[in-house]
């Protein structure tokens, strides 16, 4: 297993470019099955989890062909398989995004049914039970959901009893060839879910109310294929920004959108952050500045994202003050801060909050990556720590950061990655 060797006492400086969106990659690709033409796909991230959709698409017999703009051209027509296989789920929960297209499209789909993972159970109920409230019959068979609707979907009115942004997704996407109108109430949203929405509607879909809790959809006979550009990556974006103000550094971005990140923002001035934001730039300047602790809960969107609450994390460990960090979320994902201690934080855990006292500084030492966003945080912690830290198991850092060595040695860090 690749590790990353980071040397601490970096203060970041320079400029790069943000990478497209992994959290709306993963679901337009998806919604390429729903098409019943070739569909051209840009500014997809380079990272395993793109990766794994794409494999996917084509072990169910999608066409797909990289073009000379790195565009991903795929081709739907050519599908011949309805199965999710456990062995590329098992790797990637948002697998489960196949679900409502194709069932939507084809009439059938199963799916393996997608396990827990590091940070909670993550179930799929309020997937299936909007489905099934469209007229879907669901079984659960053999570790695998097999979804049959022979007659088409209906559209109808659905209530979820939790924001999910992966339901909102799916059933977005099945009700886009339903039979009628499909309303979802409490639905997420999400910057992804829109960016989803927007391609649906450019592939002919009719629906309104996007950006809102309450989406409806009329559903259409038939979608036809488009070229869509997938939106800047929000957590990359601010990951970045973070580790600009953990290391007293300065920062620009470019490729970026600050409207889908105005509570991350808010935060990082609270911290004591100067933030420039231009038309597609966003400049943070820390002027060497050690900065404050900052308090915060994640909550569903506009509210600030729970996959930028490890990195916060970080930042107030070695930031002057306290600040206390509560999960609403997943229900286990502050899991890195058992890592973070053994770098010298001062972090304490009462049920889903995180009480964070900032220390001067943290200590190198071998840690290991539990999940994707708290491998960021401990790659920040690195920064800002005496001496060298290890990562371990930094294949969660690669399904969504794409290049991050690459990307920070441009930003003066001394990291370097070493295969195990
Ligand atoms: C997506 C993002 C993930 C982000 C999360 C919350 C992708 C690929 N992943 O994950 O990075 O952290 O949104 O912003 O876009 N839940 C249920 N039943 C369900 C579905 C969800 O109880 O059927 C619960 C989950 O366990 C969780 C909460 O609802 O506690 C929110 O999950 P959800 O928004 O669905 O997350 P994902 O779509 O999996």
């Amino acid at each position: 297993m690749d590790k990353l060797i980071i040397q601490g006492g970096a203060r970041i400086r320079g400029e790069i470019r943000i990478s497209g969106s992994k959290n709306s990659g993963l679901p337009i690709l998806a919604a390429t099955l729903l098409a019943s033409e070739p569909m051209n796909i840009c500014n997809l991230p380079h990272l395993n989890d793109i990766t794994t959709m794409l494999a996917l698409l084509r072990c169910m017999g999608v066409g797909i062909t990289i073009n000379e703009k790195m565009c991903v051209e795929v081709d739907p027509t050519t599908l011949t398989d309805y199965e999710a296989p456990y062995e590329l789920v098992k790797t990637m929960r948002a697998s489960i995004l196949v679900l409502g297209p194709t069932l939507a499209k084809f009439g059938k789909a199963d799916v393996s049914f997608p396990g827990g993972c590091a940070i909670g159970s993550r179930p799929v109920d309020i997937h299936l039970r909007g489905l099934e409230a469209m007229g879907a019959e669901i079984e659960v068979d053999g570790g695998y959901i097999r979804a049959r609707a022979p007659n088409g979907l209906k559209g109808a009115r659905f209530a979820m009893d939790k924001v999910s942004v992966g339901a909102t997704e799916n059933l977005l996407m099945a009700a886009a060839l339903a039979d009628g109108v499909t309303i979802l109430e409490n639905a997420a949203r999400e910057p992804e879910v829109v960016d989803l929405a927007e391609c649906l509607v450019a592939m002919g879909a009719k629906i309104s109310g996007i950006g809102s809790g309450t989406i409806r959809i009329e559903g259409v006979k038939e979608l036809h294929g488009c070229t869509y550009t997938v939106m800047p990556d929000r957590i990359e974006i601010g990951t970045y920004l973070v580790a600009a103000a953990a290391t007293g550094g300065s920062i620009k971005l470019r490729g970026t959108r600050a409207d889908i990140l105005t509570s991350v923002i808010q935060k990082l001035e609270e911290a004591g952050a100067e933030v420039e934001v231009c038309e597609n730039t966003i400049s943070l300047d820390m002027k060497g500045k050690r900065p404050k602790a900052v308090s915060l809960r994640t909550a569903p969107y506009p509210a600030f994202p729970t996959d930028m609450q490890a990195q916060f994390t970080a930042m107030n460990a070695i930031a002057e003050g306290t600040g206390a960090v509560t999960e609403s979320i997943f229900e286990n994902r502050l899991i890195q801060v058992h890592e973070l201690n053994r770098m010298g934080a001062n972090i304490t855990l009462e049920g889903n909050t995180a009480l964070i006292t900032g220390v001067e500084k943290l200590k190198g030492a071998p840690v290991m990556a539990s999940d994707l966003r708290a491998s960021a945080s401990l790659v920040i912690a690195a920064m800002v720590a005496e001496g060298e830290t290890v990562v371990d198991r930094i294949y969660h850092i690669d399904r969504g950061y794409e290049c991050i060595e690459e990307k920070l040695q441009q930003l003066g860090v001394d990291i370097r990655r070493v295969p195990g």
